[in-house]
């Protein structure tokens, strides 16, 4: 007998919901195990649904339903239905009427972490994709938007606060003290995915903001006791992204209070529930002894995030999942922008590249590639992707490119206008940019439908005699599941034409064509732009800016990447030079490594990064970009089929080791001079001299020499932050030997009572390139501080291995597939959101070379095989193992 495969959810087979539900009242009792809601709705046949009301079904699961009424009378056992996962009242009143509904549900046991559960004894709620039905029986869509009123009722002792969505209206005590209660209401309709509650005993550091209308709101963040004074830098940021929104927005804040709780196990990194975000506690916590800079910015941009869904994903909502870019692309998109007008601008497109072209170029370029916008899905969690929000913010950038900045706002400003209190979709939104622009994005509009990375096959010929440059570009657009053939993009193409002193040439079209600010736009399949005036052969700079996700390949030498990388007057083009001729040199050192032979390549690299690093007027945190090597996993990407992960990690080394060598003294005197002086302070200046630093230590190390270990020891002992901790604390787990072990149990013991910076530890351990990686994760899974049932640990100890320790993981005996397989298997029956995201890291099997491919096919067919998967797992499988 086949197994039931759960049907998918198809874009195509929307219709609008048959009842609206206009209020809802909650009295919910909180208990342990035993958590009593007690539900009122006011609901109305939808007049938009025209007329086929009909049955009312209610999404439900995991619910244990004890009252049912309508109109105040009791609903007879013969006048409703409930399954495992709906109830359905077949004939309720063609007239509004109000529903009341008692459900039990079981914090306790709810590792799944979805509805209401517990975490550390604080009970907390997460709604988003379909949540809520995990809490009362209800229309759970994101197209049914309500006010609620909120009643929480707990023990005073075990949750001292209380906190729902929206203001507070009134507490008090009952039952002689031995409960108490709070109200919240909420005046702005919103779907049920953003309804959140908090009950626990919680510290908490208060602050309050004046908004640009002069109304005063007050922010809390709650947090463990005794963690409060780790909580400034998140207060500070969500201040900063407040009055950020208000001056490049025109966005002003809507309640009286803005509150943000941070729990110890959440599923993602931040929720953000109307008037209460709920936090991953490591977003949220943060001092100098305790987190990185890299986390300090993590939290900054995340805590904005959250606080920008407020217009983008709150007030203006999306009507059904398929349009989760709508909130996410969008919403990325603007807190990239507040972290680059916060930081360097530059620097912050260079990481947000990289992250893209890691995560989501791979994730395209591989079994599970969907469209911005996918028509199709099995369970929605599983579309929480790179592409959905990274991508989908590179959709929307590519907006602001082709309208210009100013009639970019103008469509945004439409939206709002149009959109508030509404559920809108994708077309609506282009529609504001097109209205506002008179620009025509019907071809544009194919983002949000076609999948995969777009590649640009460019090619320069110069002419001598005329004077003319022909750039050449043609859109290759490979196949992805589903998607064989695909139609040319509109793509803005920002680009430059560098002189032989590595000025920019003005750039004139011989067909008169204006060209502002080097932006191309390309429509065809194939297009040639011919410039005239050109005095000598250019250097081409292509993809300025990065100004459209996609690939570019042209055939440059040597030479010509020295000259962008020395010269270019676009940053971050400089930057992508260096990128990219690191990696040409690692694929080609790959290919000799490869065929049994050695060699010394690397040396003209090594010395264009020298000549780049040591130029004039850059930043440190700029200079720290270009000292970063490409990953292996990149390197593995632009390789693309037969990848050998061994092989691609011996090249790797040896070119560090080869540019620790050739730029030792520039290095050596980076790191000398520019070591913390004073108290540390987590702003971009900082942060950026003590990535510099970092980022030469690195480089140090990789030559391997008794000094270049001594130095690295002391960084780790002599580390005055968590910053050079933790970064000499990977370099030496990396290392292994007595040196790595010491460091290991040194920072354990100084550690291990902090839930939240201990997963360095375990993350440290994970990632170290040594064979002996896997026994000790093994290990580490039975270790007392580590849990399957706290995401943090199985991202902090499974998700580095698997995704971030590509020579272990991808051992070519497959032992290190087998090993996450079968975490994927335990976690499965825990948290099936989690399972899934861990099997995900399986995503680039296919372009493994063929032993290491038979041995993943196993782990995967493994997994497919198992009887009780859940819909999260077996979605992401099937679609791994499919042709
Ligand atoms: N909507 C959240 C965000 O991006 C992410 C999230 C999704 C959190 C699903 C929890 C569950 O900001
Ligand atoms: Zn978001």
């Amino acid at each position: 007998m086949k197994p039931e495969t759960p049907r998918p959810i198809r874009l195509k087979d929307y219709r609008p919901p048959a009842y609206l539900v206009d209020k809802v009242d909650l009295d919910v009792s909180l208990d342990p195990t035993c958590t009593r809601v007690r539900s009122r709705l006011s609901v109305r046949p939808n007049p938009a649904a025209s007329g086929r009301s009909g049955p009312l079904r209610l999404n439900g699961e995991h619910l244990e339903l004890a009252e049912i009424a309508v109109n105040r009378k009791p609903l007879a056992k013969k006048d409703y239905k409930v399954t495992d996962v709906e109830l359905t009242i077949a004939r309720p009143p063609a007239k509004p009427f109000t529903l009341e509904i008692v459900t039990f549900v079981n914090p306790e046991g709810n590792t799944a972490l979805q509805g209401i559960y517990r975490s550390n004894g604080v009970y907390c709620s997460q709604c988003e994709a379909e949540g809520f039905r995990r809490i009362t029986y209800f229309p759970d869509r994101p197209d049914v938007l309500a006010t609620y009123k909120v009643r929480i009722e707990a023990d005073p002792e075990e949750a001292p606060v209380l906190l729902s969505n929206g203001n507070p209206v009134e507490r008090g005590t009952i039952k002689g003290g031995k409960r108490h209660y709070a109200v919240w209401h909420d005046p702005h309709p919103k779907p049920s995915y953003l309804f959140a509650l908090v009950g626990g005993d919680l510290a908490s550091i208060a602050s309050t903001f004046r908004t640009m209308s002069g109304r005063k709101v007050d922010l809390a963040i709650y947090v463990e006791h005794g963690k409060e004074d780790r909580a400034a830098w998140a207060m500070d940021s969500l201040k900063r992204a407040m009055r950020w929104d208000e001056e490049r927005f025109g966005r002003e804040y809507d309640l009286d209070v803005f509150n943000i709780v941070a729990v110890s196990d959440f599923n993602m990194g931040a929720m953000e529930n109307k008037g209460l975000n709920i936090f991953n506690d490591r977003l949220v916590l943060a001092s100098p002894e305790t987190a990185t800079d890299t986390i300090f910015e993590h939290i900054e941009s995340v805590v904005a995030h959250e606080y920008f869904h407020n217009w983008t994903g709150n007030r203006i909502t999306c009507r059904d999942w398929f349009q989760l870019c709508l909130k996410e692309g969008l919403t990325v998109f603007r807190d990239q922008e507040f972290t680059g007008d916060e930081r360097s601008k530059t620097v912050q497109r260079i990481i947000d590249v990289r992250k893209l072209k890691t995560h989501q170029f791979a994730e395209d370029a591989g079994p599970l590639s969907h469209p911005v916008r996918p028509e199709s899905y099995i369970e929605i969690n599983n579309f929480y992707t790179a592409t959905v929000y990274e991508k989908g913010a590179e959709v929307v950038r590519m907006i602001e490119k082709l309208l210009g900045a100013e009639t970019f706002r103008k469509g945004m400003d439409l939206y709002f206008a149009r959109h508030d209190g509404e559920a809108a979709t994708v077309e609506q939104f282009i529609q504001c940019f097109e209205d506002a622009s008179g620009i025509d994005l019907t071809q544009f509009r194919l983002w949000y439908s076609q999948s995969g990375t777009p590649e640009l096959v460019c090619g320069l010929k110069y002419d001598k005699a005329k004077k003319t440059a022909e750039l050449e570009v043609e859109q290759v657009l490979p196949p992805t599941p589903g998607q064989p053939n695909k139609k040319p993009f509109h793509i803005p193409f920002k680009i430059g034409l560098l002189g032989a002193n590595g000025h920019d040439i003005d750039l004139q079209l011989e067909d008169g064509e204006e060209v502002t600010d080097g932006l191309l736009s390309l429509t065809k399949r194939r297009q040639t732009f011919r410039f005239t005036d050109v005095p000598s052969r250019p250097v081409p700079s292509l993809l300025r800016d990065f100004s459209a996700p996609v690939n570019v390949t042209i055939d440059l030498d040597d030479p010509d990447y020295e000259l962008l990388m020395a010269a270019d007057s676009d940053l971050f083009n400089r930057w992508q030079a260096a990128a990219t001729y690191a990696t040409r040199t690692l694929v080609e050192i790959v290919r000799i490594l490869g065929s049994g032979k050695s060699t010394a390549r690397g040396q003209r690299y090594a010395k264009a990064l020298r000549a780049a690093v040591s130029s004039d007027g850059l930043d440190p945190a700029y200079r720290a970009e270009l000292l970063r090597l490409p990953t292996q996993a990149d390197v593995a990407r632009i390789i693309g089929k037969n990848v050998d992960p061994a092989l691609i990690h011996r090249a790797h080394k040896q070119l560090s080791r080869l540019v620790g060598r050739t730029l030792g003294d520039v290095l050596e005197d980076f790191y000398k001079s520019l070591a913390d002086k004073g108290t540390f302070s987590p702003d971009s200046e900082s942060a950026g001299r003590r990535a510099l630093r970092n980022s030469a230590l690195t480089l140090l190390t990789a030559r391997g020499g008794k000094r270049d270990l001594a130095l690295l020891s002391k960084h780790y002992s002599g580390a005055t932050c968590m910053t050079d901790r933790a970064h000499a604390l990977y370099l030496l787990a990396g290392i292994g030997g007595k040196e790595g072990d010491r460091a290991l149990q040194h920072f354990y013991d100084q550690w291990k009572g902090d839930h939240v910076v201990i997963d360095t530890w375990f993350a440290a351990q994970a990632q170290s390139p040594r064979a002996s990686t896997l026994k000790r994760v093994e290990d580490l899974t039975r270790h007392p501080l580590f849990s399957l049932t706290a995401p943090n640990k199985v991202r902090a100890l499974i998700g580095s291995f698997a995704a971030g320790n590509p020579v272990q993981f991808n051992r070519p005996d497959g032992k290190g597939y087998a090993f996450v397989a079968s975490q994927v298997l335990a976690l499965d029956a825990i948290n099936p959101q989690i399972a899934a995201r861990m099997l995900g890291t399986f995503r680039s099997w296919r372009a493994l070379e063929s032993g290491r491919r038979a041995q993943a096919r196993k782990a995967l067919q493994r997994i497919a095989k198992t009887k009780t998967l859940s819909p999260d797992v077996k979605e992401i499988v099937s679609k791994m193992l499919e042709a």
